[in-house]
């Protein structure tokens, strides 16, 4: 299958849910079908599905998945919304989408809830899409304003992959990249490898597949590039970004923030207003995700002949530990790229109680 096919990472087919299986990217194209709850958990828990906006908008169907084969009392509810928030902790995105099917098929009889399951999970995907589209046309406005320097195309760098792979539509951090491109700007994206799951690969494989110009680096490259002045801004997604505007991001996020910083470059957070966390006050009250040491331990690729491999890394007997996403204190933060606009972190507060004045265009 051709890399440039056009691709969804999660639609509703009959009964069941399609997912591009992201364990199998960049080096195959593989779909699956989810027809269980329990085979939609894994999904999350293993990241065949992944990035805070899609596991969101996957454990709804998820949800949905529950009532297909099984009883919809108030049982099964309560059990298919402890299964599904138990799959991974630190994106709210899933913790607020699960929230909202629970608020919208409680009152309901049971006979009701199944249909009703599958009409608010594709409502929290086709919003969660068009969210996308806003926050890529509030970050086309920073990236036209960005300085070039002269004899390059503006340089964005990304981290992890929080594209049209981590959610139902453009992506968060990529689509101001996404859009600038349709504006015709010419720009390119330093993309860090991202261990140890390495999903810079796969937003060098989705950005392959959109003809835009990248550059793989390796995590450690990040912080000379910037020194160096070869990079215009910093734009990474979110997983949870708390009250005061602490932000967790995939593992690494941190040291970009400090680098940026101390490069003068700009550091932007691009995320929907599903992605943050009124409830957690600061970045220390956010749980961090704990994946497993083999992980870091080993490597999955490709060998010589085309075939997947995994190898083993680390001398025998090594341990390891393998938090998963790290907090950027919200002072590192230069801007929050939403739906709603680009808000500061001093204005956040005042933003998430919903008062407007909290709003500030940079
Ligand atoms: O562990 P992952 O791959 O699910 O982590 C993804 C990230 O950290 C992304 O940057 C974040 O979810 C934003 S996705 C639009």
């Amino acid at each position: 299958m051709s890399v440039h096919r056009p691709f969804s990472p999660l639609r509703r087919d009959g009964d069941g849910v399609v997912i591009l299986d992201q364990r199998a990217l960049p080096w195959r194209r593989l779909e699956r079908r989810l027809t269980t709850l329990a085979e939609a958990a894994e999904a999350i828990a293993t990241m065949r599905v992944r990035g805070a906006p899609l596991i969101g908008v996957a454990a709804a169907h998820g949800l949905a998945l529950a009532f297909v084969t099984g009883a919809a009392d108030d049982a099964a509810l309560g059990h298919a919304l402890a299964v599904l928030r138990a799959t991974r902790p630190t994106a709210v995105n899933l913790a607020w989408a699960l929230a909202r099917m629970e608020a919208r098929l409680r009152p309901l009889p049971a006979r009701a809830r199944r249909a009703a399951a599958w009409r608010e999970a594709a409502a929290i995907l086709a919003e969660e899409a068009a969210t996308c589209e806003a926050i890529g046309a509030h970050g086309l406005g920073l990236l036209r304003s960005a300085p070039v320097r002269a004899g390059r195309p503006l340089r964005v760098m990304t981290h992890c992959n929080a594209g049209r792979l981590a959610t139902p539509g453009t992506g968060t951090a990529l689509a101001p990249i996404y859009a600038a491109r349709a504006a015709g700007m010419a720009l390119e994206v330093l993309v860090s490898e991202t261990r140890p799951r390495n999903q810079g690969l796969l937003t060098a494989w989705e950005l392959a597949a959109a003809d835009i110009g990248h550059i793989l680096i390796a995590d450690n490259a990040a912080g000379l590039l910037l020194a160096r002045g070869e990079v215009d801004a910093v734009i990474v997604g979110a997983d949870r970004i708390a009250a005061n505007g602490d932000t967790a991001n995939k593992v690494g996020t941190y040291l970009k923030a400090l680098a940026a910083r101390a490069a003068g470059v700009p550091f932007y957070v691009a995320a929907p207003m599903s992605s943050f966390d009124a409830g957690v006050a600061h970045g220390g009250a956010i749980p961090i995700e704990e994946r497993a040491a083999e992980e870091v331990l080993a490597i999955d690729g490709l060998d010589d002949d085309g075939a997947p491999r995994r190898l083993r890394l680390a001398p025998d007997g090594a341990r390891a530990a393998n938090p998963a996403f790290d907090i950027t204190p919200a002072a590192l933060v230069s801007g929050f790229i939403t739906e709603h606009g680009i808000l500061t972190a001093a204005g956040l507060g005042d933003f998430l109680a919903g008062k407007e004045s909290g709003k500030a265009v940079i």
